[in-house]
């Protein structure tokens, strides 16, 4: 079987006022009634395919991963964010020798489960041939805070991949795009566990040591495992993009076609669904505009192309052209 990881960290501050410090992106239901993180969960739900997951988040989260997870995970509390390729060490080192370990995000929309779980099988099995292996989205922007996979040659069910270039500028990614060898990094990931722990004891040896002393010197509570603070607060944070797929050489990818959606603003989350606006409202002669509102009756004349959330004091208007920016508002560190 497979071991499903799922991260759950970062702030999710674009989607501001819904998400917040203490209750992010992952933990909220922005597509239907199941949260982000549950909707991760019941994708590798499937027991003859998948082990009992695995959940890396922050300590402060703890509470809220217990609520809405059930009660057959075990979760890896860190003390502190040092993004995601310590979040994966830690989950390495816990996992079973012999272990393939799927990582799976918990900020994304993935519409077809049923091309999720074929592509998953597909990558473990590449996994288990020794490659790292990343889910390929076709690239049909040059987003540039993705990461880009150059397709290399033919392997049983994807490719090995000729390089791994995290989040490119504009002009090199337009270039990709262009070259028709790119894909998207899905930010999905299959790995055999000791080629994992390999990999990053070659390319960060400080980072890797510091994991397993944090580990040695853990302790276990119940179904939270909490890894000691002392030598993961000396980890120099990096993300599993930069820290271990820019640098092997046993980079692979598997395409995947599965309604793949990073939800990363309100104006992906307002397509993810469909446009259609939420809580009490009413539109008039407006064109692309989405209302998300938790009690106040919004009302809008005549505008096009304009996002509107209320959540309790708060209200954001934002044209969706810059929803990408809402982020950079003072308000949203705001509690
Ligand atoms: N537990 C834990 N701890 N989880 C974390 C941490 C951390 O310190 N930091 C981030 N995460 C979680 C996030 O919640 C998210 O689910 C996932 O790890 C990826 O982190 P992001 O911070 O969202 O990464 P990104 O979106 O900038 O980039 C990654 O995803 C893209 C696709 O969405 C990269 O893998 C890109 O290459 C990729 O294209
Ligand atoms: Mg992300």
């Amino acid at each position: 079987t497979i071991q499903p990881v799922i991260l759950c960290g970062g702030g999710g501050t674009r989607l501001w006022p819904r998400s917040r410090r203490a209750k992010p992106k992952p933990f909220l239901p922005l597509l239907g009634e199941r949260t982000l993180f549950q909707k991760a969960m019941d994708r590798v739900g499937d027991a003859q395919l998948f082990a009992p997951p695995m959940v890396v988040a922050g300590e402060a989260h703890v509470p809220l991963v217990l609520e809405q997870g059930g009660d057959t995970l075990s979760i890896i509390a860190e003390p502190m964010g040092r993004n995601t390729a310590p979040a994966i060490a830690l989950a390495a080192l816990r996992a079973r020798e012999g272990s393939v370990l799927l990582i799976c995000p918990s900020d994304h929309h993935i519409a077809d489960e049923a091309a999720f779980r074929e592509s998953a099988q597909a990558a473990a099995r590449l996994a288990q041939d020794g490659y790292l292996v990343a889910f390929g989205i076709e690239a049909v922007s040059p987003h540039t805070g993705y990461g880009y996979l150059r397709r290399g040659a033919a392997l049983p069910g994807g490719y090995a991949l000729d390089a791994f270039v995290e989040k490119p500028d504009l002009e090199t990614a337009q270039g990709f795009l262009a070259d028709g060898r790119h894909s998207w990094n899905g930010g999905i990931f299959a790995f055999g566990r000791e080629r994992l722990l390999d990999e990053l004891r070659t390319h960060r040896p400080e980072m890797a040591r510091l994991c397993e002393a944090a580990v040695a010197q853990g302790a276990q509570d119940g179904a939270v495992f909490r890894p000691a603070q002392a030598p993961f607060a000396e980890i120099e944070g990096e993300s599993i993009d930069y820290a271990v797929m820019e640098n092997t050489t046993r980079a692979a990818m598997v395409p995947v076609s599965m309604g793949w959606s990073d939800i990363g603003n309100w104006d992906a989350l307002r397509e993810a669904r469909g446009g259609a606006s939420t809580g009490p409202h009413e539109l008039r002669d407006c064109t692309n505009v989405m209302v998300d509102s938790d009690g106040p009756r919004v009302c809008v004349v005549g505008m096009e192309d304009v996002i509107v959330v209320v959540d309790g004091d708060d209200i954001l208007v934002t044209s969706a052209r810059r929803a990408q920016d809402v982020g950079k508002l003072d308000g949203v560190s705001r509690p």
